[in-house]
């Protein structure tokens, strides 16, 4: 049965230094097209039925946020971030709540980094999820043959790559759930690389949606080389 548009927050992590790209500031000021990669990034949800609302986590000395035109926007508010990318997406979770969201509000945390995601992608993990007990992510097979390394830099062996997804973003959990994964993982001191391995560290198993290959994450300079020869497909 449709009941209209499902209704998130989004959680854009974006305190990191970004210190692969080898660049005088954080990666999601650095230019694409006629604006900044966070402004492109932001742009995907902008606009899009069902945002009850968004918040971006930055460096609590971040000079750059203020200057973008998107700093005005009433839908978006700033919180501090934290030590670890699992530490700021708490905090950005602390930020809905203290704007009235819910324990059981669906929240999407997308990375600063990754604008290139689709409206399609976007809605296919809304669609897919929407009546999901746990949530999930947006992910893509490996194409390539996986190789785990020895320390001295040579193969130790050839994992089976037909099990294996690289795990994109945005993710899709409940805020409650999400805030007492988060929580537990960090309290335990486990690696929290995303989200959804907070859900996994209490025994939960989110979903793997199929998204496009080409919602890639700027890690390195190349990636942004890459994006701006390579339109969104809209
Ligand atoms: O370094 P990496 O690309 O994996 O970071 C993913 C995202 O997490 C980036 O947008 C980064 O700014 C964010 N992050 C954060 N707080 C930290 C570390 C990373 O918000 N302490």
């Amino acid at each position: 049965l449709m009941t209209g548009p499902v209704s998130y927050w989004v959680v854009i992590p974006a305190a990191g230094i970004g210190s692969r790209m080898r660049a005088d500031r954080p990666k999601q000021y650095l230019p694409l097209g006629d604006r900044t990669l966070i402004e492109q990034t932001l742009d995907c949800f902008l606009g899009q039925p069902g945002l009850n609302g968004l918040v971006v986590c930055l460096a609590a000395d971040d000079p750059w946020w203020p200057e973008l035109a998107c700093a005005q926007d009433r839908r978006i508010v700033r919180a501090d971030g934290g030590q670890e990318r699992a530490d700021s997406v708490l905090a950005g979770l602390q930020a809905l709540l203290a704007r009235g969201a819910g324990m059981a509000d669906w929240v999407l945390v997308h990375d600063a980094a990754r604008p290139n995601l689709t409206q399609e992608d976007l809605h296919k993990l809304l669609a897919t999820l929407a009546d999901d007990p746990v949530g999930g992510l947006l992910a893509v097979p490996v194409r390539d043959t996986l190789k785990c390394a020895d320390a001295q830099g040579r193969v130790a062996s050839t994992p089976d790559r037909s099990r294996y997804w690289q795990a994109y973003t945005p993710q899709m959990f409940r805020l409650g759930a999400l805030r007492d994964a988060l929580t537990q993982a960090l309290g335990a001191g486990a690696v929290v690389t995303d989200e959804a391995s907070a859900m996994e560290y209490v025994g939960l198993a989110p979903r793997l949606v199929e998204g496009r290959s080409d919602n890639i994450k700027v890690t390195r300079p190349e990636d942004l080389q890459w994006l701006s020869r390579h339109s969104k497909p809209h």
